[in-house]
């Protein structure tokens, strides 16, 4: 790869990051049952039905999994704790579920891995699912409450920890485009949940602080958004995409309002007094994670419902999710957050990372695309350094191929290929390469 570590600010990490539905085996130890198992079992929902029952049973092979970011010279491990495996009614704590994230906090100190812990990343309890999710602000509350109980087991170890990762997934690709658990094609479910996330975040954040705990903050994603032509419509379209997909919250959190593009098709269904909620939303936190893939051009269709937009790809190389692959996106990304938002505020680019149809050969995975991808991306992030922004870290998207939501186990985006029949795992070349790179 075309870059080093010496390129790099000292105390600059390195590492990479799974989420815990993506990878443990939900199957084990005593977790609950989640949406996202009941949407897998949905007709057409997920490619071929499949679900994150065993996943990489990341649950009983965590120490090899952490070994190999050990061996790979990764400095920090973001994770995510599954709140139906810490209480699997969503209420009641399940000591199985701690003393396994207990372990695993201490398995990665014990090899000197910084935890970077997410508390929400997508698996909600059922028992809240049936009670509407993140329509119902009840959900909120009990979020904080799983927050506290999970601070207290492993707050004293961890060394940075997200609230929500992606909330834009969670709420608009969840209830409007109906891509993701719980499957809705619903302004009014959408706007609630795009509110009530936001919420669940400041809740989880007061909590926090109530706790002493350090280093809070969100994990958002951006898709760098441009109009497919030099038109008026096309401008305000992407305008308004803008706003949707990469203001909604980042403004909530760090100024404690909506945009007004985006306030347009959502208002009438907001859940009332939403405005008395925006100081404990926009109540400070102490770093930005990014998480970017890709690029979309965007134009009007007036015969589309709100938002009235069309997006498609841009036209460069694409990845196995057909995504284009466009690092500039990323650094410009890292700079228009750092000037309009953040200020000196630490990012961390949380995620980033390509699927690509890999295989093992002679015990070998060659992936020379996925290499130049990574490399590309991490000049990106180095050149948005140079332009001022404050990035710590850069954590590759993912460890291991996993359970990739909709699309089940057939996009494979790990830097350590896994073969969901026998579950070995097997470094691919981008794994050495990125090694090599971050030891010089
Ligand atoms: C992000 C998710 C992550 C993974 C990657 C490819 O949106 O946070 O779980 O699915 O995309």
């Amino acid at each position: 790869m075309d870059f080093k570590r010496s390129d790099f600010p000292e105390g600059f990490l390195f590492g990479a990051a799974t989420a815990a539905y993506q990878i443990e085996g939900h199957s084990f130890g005593g977790a609950g049952p989640t949406h996202w198992d009941s949407f897998a079992a949905g007709p057409g929902n997920v490619v071929r039905g499949e679900d994150g029952a065993v996943a990489c049973d990341h649950y009983h092979r965590y120490a090899e999994d952490l070994d190999l970011l050990k061996y790979a010279g990764m400095d920090a491990y973001r994770f995510s704790t599954s709140w139906a495996r810490v209480m699997p009614d969503g209420r009641t704590p399940n000591p199985e579920g701690l003393d396994f994230y207990d372990r695993l906090v201490d398995a990665m100190l014990e090899r000197g891995l910084k935890p970077f812990q997410t508390l929400y990343h997508w698996e909600l309890p059922s028992a809240l699912a049936d009670k509407g999710g993140w329509m119902n602000r009840d959900t909120c509350a009990y979020f904080g409450d799983y927050t506290g109980v999970i601070a207290d087991r492993i707050g004293d170890r961890v060394a940075a920890i997200a609230t929500i990762n992606e909330p834009w997934c969670v709420s608009y690709l969840s209830h409007f485009l109906g891509n993701h658990a719980p499957g809705l094609k619903d302004i009014r479910a959408t706007a609630r949940a795009m509110h009530h996330i936001n919420l669940a975040h400041g809740v989880a954040m007061t909590r926090l602080r109530e706790k002493g705990m350090k280093n809070c903050g969100v994990v958002l994603n951006f898709d760098h958004t441009e109009p497919k032509d030099t038109s008026a419509r096309a401008a305000e379209a992407a305008a308004t995409w803008d706003a949707i997909m990469n203001r909604w919250f980042v403004e909530a959190i760090t100024k404690g309002t909506y945009p007004a593009e985006a306030l347009a098709g959502l208002a009438p269904h907001m859940p009332n007094g939403w405005q008395d909620d925006m100081a404990e939303i926009s109540q400070p936190i102490d770093y930005l994670g990014v998480n970017y893939y890709t690029r979309h051009k965007v134009t009007a269709d007036e015969t589309a419902v709100w938002p009235h937009i069309a997006s498609e790809e841009g036209p460069g190389d694409k990845t196995q999710m057909g995504w284009e692959i466009y690092p500039q996106g990323l650094q410009s990304f890292l700079t228009r957050l750092s000037n309009d938002y953040v200020g000196d505020m630490p990012i961390y680019v949380t995620e980033n990372g390509m699927a690509w149809d890999d295989a093992v050969e002679d015990g070998a995975v060659v992936d020379p695309e996925r290499e130049k991808f990574v490399s590309d991306h991490i000049n990106a992030t180095k050149q948005a350094i140079a332009e001022g922004a404050n990035v710590q870290g850069f954590f590759y998207w993912s460890l291991l191929d996993n359970y990739e939501w909709a699309f089940g186990y057939e996009k494979r985006f790990g830097m350590i290929h896994v073969d969901f029949e026998t579950l070995k795992r097997t470094p691919k070349a981008s794994y050495h390469a990125l090694k090599a790179a971050i030891a010089r």
